[in-house]
Formats: C-alpha cells, sequence, structure tokens
C-alpha cells in the first residue's frame, strides 16, 4: 500500500469547518497529520476538530481568523508558522460564491468575493511561501472551481477562481526551484452531508445557492451522472500534498466533478 507520507505534517486548511473543508480536515487526519483548522465558525470547527481527533489526527488545533480581511489571513498564518515552526501544507479552500446574474451584480458584491476567493489565497500563500522558501520544502494546494471555466450566474467568482487557477501556476513557477509545489483541484457542485454544514456555510445562508435546475443539468451533462461527495475532493488534494505520490506535479489544475469538465 501506498504511503503518503503525511504523518505529522503540519497542515493548514482554510474553511475547515464544514462541507469540503470539512472532508479535507477528515481526510488528512486519517492520516496522522496534525490539521490547523481556520474558520470564522467556532462551534462547527470544535465539532470537526473533535471528529479529526477520533480519525486519528496528531492534533487538531482550531485557529478562528474572519479569513475575509487580508490581514487576518496573513496574521494567522504567521500565528501558525510562529507556534509551529513551518507550514507543511497549506490548503486554500475558503472561498465563497454568490451567484447572480452579471448585469445585477455590484461593486460591493465584486469587491466581497474577490476578498474571498482570491485575496485569502493570496495572503494565506505569502505569508506559508515565506517559511516553505527558507525550508526548500512545502506544498500548496488551492480548492477553485468549475466555474472557472464559464459558467451562467457565476462570472464574477468564475473569474475570481479561474485567478485563484493562475495564482497557483504562478505560485509553481516560482517556488519551484526552491522545493515547493503548487497545484489546484476544481470541485464539481458538492452538497454538504448530513451535519457537513455549519451556521456560516454558504449552504446555510438561507438563499439557494444554485436552483433545483441547475443542479440536475449539471449532474445530467456530468459523465458519471452522478454528484461529487467532499470525500472526491479530500482524495485529490491527498494525492497533491503527498510527495511519496506526487512527488513530480506541480502548476496543475485537476477537476474532479465527475467529468462535466474536460481541459
Ligand atoms: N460545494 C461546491 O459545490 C463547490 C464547487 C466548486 C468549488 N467550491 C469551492 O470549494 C470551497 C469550499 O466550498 P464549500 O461548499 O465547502 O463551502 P462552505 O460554505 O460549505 O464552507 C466554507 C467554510 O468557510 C467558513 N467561513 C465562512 N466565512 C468565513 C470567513 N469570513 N472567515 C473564515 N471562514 C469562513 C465557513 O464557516 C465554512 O466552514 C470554496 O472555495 C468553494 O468556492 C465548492
Amino acid at each position: 500500500m501506498l504511503d503518503l507520507q503525511l504523518a505529522d505534517r503540519i497542515v493548514v486548511v482554510t474553511g475547515g469547518a464544514s462541507n469540503i473543508g470539512r472532508g479535507i480536515v477528515h481526510a488528512f487526519a486519517e492520516q496522522q497529520a496534525l490539521v490547523v483548522l481556520v474558520d470564522i465558525d467556532e462551534h462547527k470547527a470544535k465539532q470537526t476538530a473533535a471528529e479529526a481527533l477520533e480519525r486519528g489526527a496528531r492534533d487538531c488545533v482550531f485557529l478562528p481568523a474572519d479569513l475575509s480581511e487580508a490581514e487576518n489571513c496573513s496574521r494567522t498564518l504567521r500565528n501558525v508558522v510562529d507556534a509551529f515552526g513551518h507550514v507543511d501544507v497549506l490548503v486554500n479552500n475558503f472561498g465563497w460564491g454568490d451567484p447572480g446574474l452579471l448585469l445585477r451584480t455590484t461593486p460591493d458584491q465584486w469587491q466581497q468575493l474577490w476578498q474571498m476567493n482570491l485575496a485569502a489565497t493570496i495572503a494565506c500563500s505569502q505569508v506559508a511561501l515565506q517559511s516553505m522558501k527558507a525550508r526548500h520544502a512545502g506544498n500548496i494546494v488551492a480548492i477553485a472551481s468549475d466555474a472557472a471555466q464559464g459558467v451562467p450566474n457565476q462570472s464574477v467568482y468564475g473569474a475570481l477562481k479561474a485567478g485563484v487557477i493562475a495564482f497557483t501556476r504562478s505560485v509553481a513557477r516560482e517556488f519551484g526551484r526552491f522545493g515547493v509545489r503548487a497545484n489546484a483541484v476544481s470541485p464539481g457542485i458538492v452538497f454538504p452531508e448530513a451535519e457537513a454544514a455549519g451556521a456560516r456555510s454558504v449552504w446555510n445562508r438561507g438563499a439557494t445557492v444554485l436552483t433545483e435546475e441547475q443542479i440536475q443539468a449539471t449532474i445530467e451533462q456530468t459523465a458519471l451522472r452522478r454528484p461529487t461527495v467532499a470525500r472526491d475532493i479530500a482524495n485529490a488534494v491527498l494525492f497533491l500534498a503527498s510527495d511519496a505520490a506526487a512527488r513530480q506535479v506541480t502548476g496543475q489544475h485537476f477537476s474532479v466533478g465527475g467529468g462535466w469538465w474536460m481541459p
């Protein structure tokens, strides 16, 4: 059996309390990693951290932070480096979709989406990369979206997720010589399993994220004709984060959505 060699690794998962982030936290926990879960939702994060310990995490530390402010992202990552000495893996999972027809969106929404999708990814990565460069080791996995390929109602979010992919590729080029790998994963639609979405999850904000029509259409256009689950994304993240499995994989973007989009 392939040993992913993630035990004892210091793994930061942003937005790790709910849904996809929670699945990623669980997956690293099963690899006996030391997981740092950064989230705004203390209640849900503590639940997920307890689940991580039950699943075998070396430890699971919750750091509360509002990642919609770039300064908070930088401060939080600096705190991680100060507390643990370095970061082995940063999973830039935190993001936020706010669908809407372009002509109805406003500059305030664009600004919020920029902060919550691309700025948070840049700010967290910048601090982690300082430490990774110095150690000549490290790994970044960004969670993007198939919306980056062009989807109605998702123009601003999709543009920012395309930015996440481009940023990740640039990091791979700029930091590869320092032993750092960086890759991106785009999930298909992942509905939270029961109990998987906390109060601050996008799936609990009271408005429909996607219409029932859009959901059905997406599944019908998916080669495998089945929905994606958080574990599907988490497995791809584990593969990319593991130097044992993906030593020579960097600057790549994987869509994990049952074949909805194919490059
Ligand atoms: N679920 C999907 O169908 C899907 C599809 C494509 C891409 N994505 C991307 O995957 C990632 C995770 O999506 P998800 O569905 O699990 O999201 P989610 O909304 O269910 O979870 C996001 C997490 O972020 C936390 N959070 C919210 N606001 C915060 C803030 N200001 N500061 C810190 N933490 C905050 C929430 O508490 C939650 O734990 C996002 O980047 C999203 O854009 C999701």
